[in-house]
């Protein structure tokens, strides 16, 4: 254990600083509406926000009614179409062409996963890159890669704040991403190239997972997989964000409880790293914020607005 590390001047067990997701996310949702009202109040203009949902997954509608709620709580429209699961992929392009071709729409979100009939990838190219708020296209994906710029998937813009807020300066530092998915991973990765760390990726097959944890300054877990990385594998100190959202059925004293676990042992990592986001209440609240922001800044764009100079 490192002697500045949490917990060392007291004689306390050490015990990593808790990252609020939940505070860190009411901050940018503060901000959200500070540009808000100055795009109303000086240019007339309200961002709009419109989600897609196509049939009825449980886990989307929940996340879309905290969009809506969210989207208008910050003072934006929102905007909802609701298909049928056996809507066809033709359908579903008339929709988007709809949307891309509406001025009072700023963002554009097709609510995934989507039923089999239709094709993710034609869906989320057929978005107008500059309403793709997601980040999800190939436009923005390589924008993202090759220039630094473009919209910035919700997921891995919240690890990034979280770590801007928590991890001090980031130039020079060594980061493990595990998990390679074109949402979070892969996206990650060049945010974190972005800012100068220097940048591993892990994945399902990549050997001695653990060791590659222990060199790992900031260690980003998306894999997927409950519980999976252990407290052993921490580097002392080490920031550690869990992207992971798993249901779990766990043994409690009144029976078995279904609980939420991240990808990383929780109870185990906070002895040993320096800050640590928790599973619920970390990444989790940060992802509907920057949806919020990414539609302030797709309507910026649109009018040439810097967002920066909003907020004053
Ligand atoms: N389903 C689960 N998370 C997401 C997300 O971030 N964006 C979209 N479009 N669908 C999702």
């Amino acid at each position: 254990m490192p002697e500045s590390g949490p917990g060392a001047a007291s004689g306390t067990p050490p015990r990593a600083r808790i990252i609020d997701g939940r505070a860190a996310a009411a901050g940018v949702r503060a901000e959200v509406s500070r540009q808000v009202a100055a795009l109303a109040a000086r240019h007339g203009i309200t961002p709009g926000l419109a989600v897609i949902l196509v049939g009825d997954n449980a886990a989307s509608e929940i996340y879309v009614r905290n969009k809506r709620r969210q989207t208008r709580e910050v003072g934006m429209r929102s905007f909802e179409t609701r298909l049928a699961a056996s809507t066809s992929q033709a359908e579903l392009l008339g929709h988007i062409a709809r949307l891309n071709d509406d001025a009072t729409v700023h963002g554009i979100l097709v609510q995934l996963p989507l039923p089999r009939q239709i094709d993710e990838r034609v869906i989320i190219d057929a978005i107008a890159p500059g309403k793709d708020v997601d980040g999800f296209s190939v436009i923005n994906t390589g924008l993202l890669a090759a220039r630094g710029t473009g919209m910035i998937p919700c997921t891995p813009l919240g690890c990034l704040l979280l770590l801007k807020q928590h991890g001090g300066d980031l130039n020079g530092q060594r980061a493990l991403v595990v998990g390679r998915s074109n949402i979070v991973g892969k996206p990650m990765v060049q945010l974190l190239l972005r800012e100068n760390c220097t940048v591993t990726v892990a994945h399902s097959r990549t050997r001695e997972l653990a060791d590659e944890c222990r060199r790992a300054d900031i260690l980003i877990a998306a894999i997927g997989r409950p519980q999976m990385i252990k407290g052993d594998w921490i580097r002392p100190g080490a920031i550690v964000i869990d992207v992971g959202i798993n249901r779990q059925s766990l043994p409690s004293p009144a029976g078995p409880r279904e609980m939420l676990v991240g990808d990383v042992d929780f109870d185990a990592a906070v002895r040993v790293a320096g800050a640590i986001t928790p599973v619920p209440g970390g990444v989790g609240p940060m992802t509907i914020a920057c949806l919020l922001r990414n539609t302030v800044t797709a309507a910026c764009a649109r009018h040439g607005i810097d967002p920066g100079g909003l907020s004053g």
